[in-house]
């Protein structure tokens, strides 16, 4: 785990211009100073990101962020009061000392406060904004540990801050917050319901499929192997018919199933609460593809709770690849 002189070292890499692998509660973050242009535009090359795919700015408390937007709606001091630190993401109007490659040319910027506490040592031994994506290569699963990083990453970022595995697991819940009325653009590790509750009125979610974000294709949080998503109570006969056939097949097998014996060359069981499935899913996904599957089947949950970032990132990692 990181300790007070690696919080030291970390932020004079991100005020030499560096990158720093930074953990969140969520996912492990790839940082830059955000008001450096240069040290910006090296994340996307780092990632592999195509740079008109807007970045998170991450800062060290809801007090600082009317220095990073231009107007903060009612709702929008709401949600960042009640939710901040924590992994909810909301999207305003770009203040001026954000650059246009953080934000992919946007007028809009996305901000959040991270609620790990590495990452708030790190913003506050920093003293400005950090932009970071997940520190993976674009397209590929999301990292929850520092070795996931240096795996994924390699010697391409200065310096990794190790906080452990990330408690939340899935990526920030992104909240167009710039009208009266928000929106959810990603739904992550803040749910639905309690937006909802704080907001005291119903949320309007778009079908994962239809979601529409900069830098959200239909293929991403993706393994190596393909993803196959199957109604429950067909994963086992769905997994066996696939290793029949000469497949090396990956079950994530529902909870409902016990341990039922598989006929499958990887088993990896569903963890039965949502908060320990969304925990460990990227970790799973990597875990098959280690060893060595070329497909994995599984099966979405309810989509209600944390159940709906779980079956966004799934039905991703599922969605038709491009060419490689
Ligand atoms: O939990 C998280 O959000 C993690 C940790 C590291 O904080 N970060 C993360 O960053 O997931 P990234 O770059 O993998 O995803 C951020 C997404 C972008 O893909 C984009 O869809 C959305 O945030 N985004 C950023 N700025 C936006 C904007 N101005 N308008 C709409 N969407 C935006
Ligand atoms: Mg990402």
């Amino acid at each position: 785990m990181a300790g007070t002189s690696d919080i030291e070292k970390a932020a004079d890499v991100l005020r030499a211009g560096g990158l720093v692998a930074l953990p969140t509660e969520t996912v492990y973050g790839l940082g830059a100073n955000a008001e450096d242009p240069a040290a910006v535009s090296r994340t996307f090359q780092v990632k592999g990101r195509p740079s008109s795919h807007p970045l998170i700015v991450h800062i060290g408390g809801a007090e600082l962020l009317d220095d990073w937007v231009q107007e903060v709606p009612a709702t929008a001091r709401l949600l960042a009061e009640h939710f901040w630190p924590g992994p909810l993401t909301l999207v305003l109007r770009r203040g001026r000392r954000v650059p246009l490659e953080a934000t992919g040319g946007l007028e809009t910027v996305a901000v959040r406060v991270p609620d790990h506490p590495v990452a708030l040592a790190l913003l506050s031994a920093f003293g400005g904004g950090v932009t970071a994506p997940s520190a993976n290569r674009f397209g590929s699963v999301s990292p929850t540990t520092a070795d996931d990083v240096r795996a994924e990453l390699g010697d391409a970022v200065d310096f990794v801050l190790d906080g452990g595995l990330c408690e939340v697991g899935v990526e920030s819940t992104i909240v167009d917050a710039t009208g009266d009325i928000p929106t959810i653009l990603r739904p992550g590790g803040v749910t639905r319901e309690d937006l909802e509750s704080v907001l005291g009125c119903p949320l309007a979610v778009p079908a994962s499929s239809r979601i529409r974000v900069p830098g959200q294709h239909p293929s991403h949080y993706a393994p190596r192997a393909q993803v196959v998503l199957v109604p429950p109570e067909k994963v086992v006969t769905e997994a066996e018919l696939a290793q029949e056939l000469g497949h090396r097949v990956g079950v994530f097998l529902p909870a409902a199933f016990g341990d039922a014996e598989v006929k499958a060359h990887a088993v990896v069981r569903v963890p039965d609460s949502m908060a320990a499935y969304a925990r460990g899913l990227y970790g799973l996904l990597r875990e098959l593809d280690q060893r060595g599957c070329d497909i994995i089947v599984a099966s979405l949950l309810a989509e209600a709770g944390l159940g709906l970032a779980i079956a966004n990132r799934l039905r991703r990692a599922a969605g038709p690849r491009a060419a490689a």
